[in-house]
């Protein structure tokens, strides 16, 4: 078992009766947790990106549905199921590609529609669950992605996938973590435009770690593989066809089809919970389109008439450009051939 530095700054934190949400819109220059009581508060915050990465929004989503039960509960009276349903409803429409978020919704209605004693302390030990799971998956996928990447002597990651991103520790970047405490590697982030979640949030985070990375500007990732420098392209993902195809953050594809023609490999790093099982391939992915004013310069935002922009936030890596899906229950090599549907009922 390798030792495990703790990252000093969670996305996270439950305190009892309130979630704590780091603002990751103010990385790295502040670090600011907001304070939420009760779900329309999460909601709010995973529709502004204060929380953002597939599997750290489902998580915050379950502490919603925690504070929705403890707001709404009555022994007396039936009608607070109503009213948790209506904001499990509200917090599935916060964001729409990260499956996580509907993964972790579902995982609470299951334990809501038992009969039970004490809903709130189960609803409760669900979404902690949800979040040590999540943590423990990311140890487990660290160690699985290194073993496959060994001897790598470069890598590049896009977006943030990492302890931000997720409980803790990171898809991507747990990879990342745990090869480099085996060996040092060098890491290049891509900005991630336009959110540039790889400038203020993956570098940052490494550094906190005292992992070393290079930042990238996006369009520097074509140049940069000829160079010979980066043997893998490691990154999350938001969501996974049963045929291994991959939504995550819009830039994701062109590094892949980049990839292809420079002979570097592709492992994309996500727990069981990102994978779509009702979705045979990406093609039924709804990918998020956000306000073109988070792309456009700001002297064109009050003039809509005379320019626009087109702002998809995902795009869908096709499972023939990947070299390996790493999840917690194991490693699915080339997924174009047989997708992820092996892993479904490995426990
Ligand atoms: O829009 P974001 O910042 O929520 O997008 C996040 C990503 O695309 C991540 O790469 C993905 O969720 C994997 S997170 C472990």
């Amino acid at each position: 078992m390798t030792m495990q530095k703790k990252l000093a700054v969670q996305a996270l934190q439950w305190t009892g009766d309130a979630l704590k949400v780091l603002d990751q819109r103010q990385l790295p220059e502040k670090i600011v947790y907001d304070e939420y009581s009760d779900a329309a508060g999460v909601t709010e915050a995973i529709a502004t990106m204060r929380v953002r990465g597939a599997p750290a929004i489902g998580i915050a989503a379950a502490y919603g549905v925690v504070l929705s039960v403890s707001h709404h509960y009555s022994k007396d009276s039936g009608q607070w199921r109503q009213k948790v349903a209506a904001d499990i409803e509200m917090l599935a429409k916060s964001r729409p590609t990260a499956v996580n978020l509907f993964w972790a919704l579902d995982q609470m209605k299951a334990v809501l529609n038992q009969q039970l004693d004490n809903p709130l302390a189960a609803i409760l030990a669900c979404a902690e669950k949800i979040h040590a799971d999540d943590i423990a998956a990311n140890h487990k996928m660290g160690e699985l992605g290194a073993d496959i990447m060994a001897g790598a002597k470069g890598v590049m990651t896009h977006c943030n996938a990492g302890a931000l991103a997720t409980g803790g520790y990171g898809t991507a970047l747990g990879v990342i973590r745990s090869a480099y405490q085996r060996q040092p590697v060098k890491v290049y982030a891509g900005e991630t435009r336009p959110w540039n979640q790889g400038a203020r949030l993956t570098v940052w985070e490494l550094a906190q770690d005292g992992i070393p990375a290079t930042l990238i500007a996006d369009s520097a990732a074509a140049w940069l593989m000829k160079s010979g420098a980066v043997d893998w392209i490691i990154v999350g993902a938001d969501r996974i066809a049963a045929n291994g195809d991959a939504a995550n953050k819009i830039g994701t594809y062109s590094l892949a089809v980049l990839a292809k023609q420079h002979g570097v490999k592709v492992m994309v790093v996500a727990p069981t919970s990102t994978i779509d099982w009702s979705m045979a391939n990406g093609d039924q992915i709804e990918i998020e389109q956000r306000n073109q004013n988070e792309l456009l310069p700001a002297c064109y935002i009050n003039d809509e008439s005379l320019v626009s922009a087109w702002n998809p936030v995902f795009d869908v890596t096709p499972a023939e450009l990947i070299s390996a899906i790493v999840t917690e229950r194991g490693v699915v090599l080339n997924p174009a051939e047989q997708g992820v549907r092996g892993l479904k009922n490995v426990i």
